[in-house]
């Protein structure tokens, strides 16, 4: 499987016969000038964690573009369906199959709403997900702060490869999110969602010597926007 970053916490999974795409923020995304929302041709699925506009970003334009499916929680799939759009409707703790794998929603520490004109409208909750998708086990866990359950998640999965957020803020720091991989045993981890606005500049290689100390057999795979990483 390919797995290609756009910045922010914007991913695209290719596996052998279907494109997945996770949050995808592209335009006003200063991270992700490699590439344009008009660009994805093909795209099966698109995985929305929250309605925050760094997230849902430009989901409808791209599932207009492509047919692709919106699956994210109740609330935020049933505004994209108001929006024209092809969706399935989830919630925390629930797993479906998919024709691409089965995506299972996970608890997020974390909002959600959708900004109308300057006012949040309510989105549900946010979400992180877990995917198995050819033979694989990912989890991307939107935006969240550190939370205990993680522990669970990864006494239950055997997770390959796990998406974390580091930009502290509005999400985990370095070291809470170091210390999320040591709950979460993921094999390899991919930092995100740092480095696109000021207030979430990090420095990845505090990371890295942070993932080192908390989680020694985790496998740091840093990824620049527009790089793509072979799983
Ligand atoms: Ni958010
Ligand atoms: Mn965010």
């Amino acid at each position: 499987m390919r797995i290609i970053y756009h910045g922010h916490s914007c991913f695209e999974l290719k596996g052998t016969a279907h494109t997945v795409l996770i949050d995808p923020f592209i335009k006003g995304n200063a991270l992700a000038t490699h590439i344009k929302p008009q660009d994805f041709k093909e795209v099966d699925a698109i995985l929305v964690s929250h309605g925050h506009r760094d997230h849902l970003g430009d989901t409808i334009e791209i599932a207009n573009n492509t047919g692709a499916i919106v699956i994210s929680v109740a609330e935020l799939a049933k505004y994209c369906a108001g929006l024209g759009v092809k969706v399935h409707r989830m919630h925390i703790g629930g797993k479906h199959d998919f024709p691409f794998g089965t995506v299972k929603l996970t608890q997020a520490v974390h909002c959600s709403a959708i900004d109308v004109e300057g006012r949040s409208v309510y989105a549900g909750l946010a979400c992180g997900f877990l995917i198995n998708m050819d033979g694989f086990c990912l989890y991307h866990a939107g935006d969240t702060g550190l939370f205990g359950d993680m522990e669970l998640i990864g006494r239950r999965n055997f997770i390959d490869l796990a998406m974390i957020p580091i930009g502290d803020n509005y999400v985990m720091g370095p070291e809470d999110a170091a210390y999320a991989c040591k709950l979460l045993k993921a094999k390899e981890v991919i930092p995100m969602h740092f480095n696109t606005f000021p207030e979430i500049n990090q420095d990845v290689s505090e990371f890295i010597s942070l993932l080192k100390e908390n989680a020694p057999e985790a496998k740091c795979i840093p990824m620049k926007p527009g790089e793509t990483y072979e799983l």
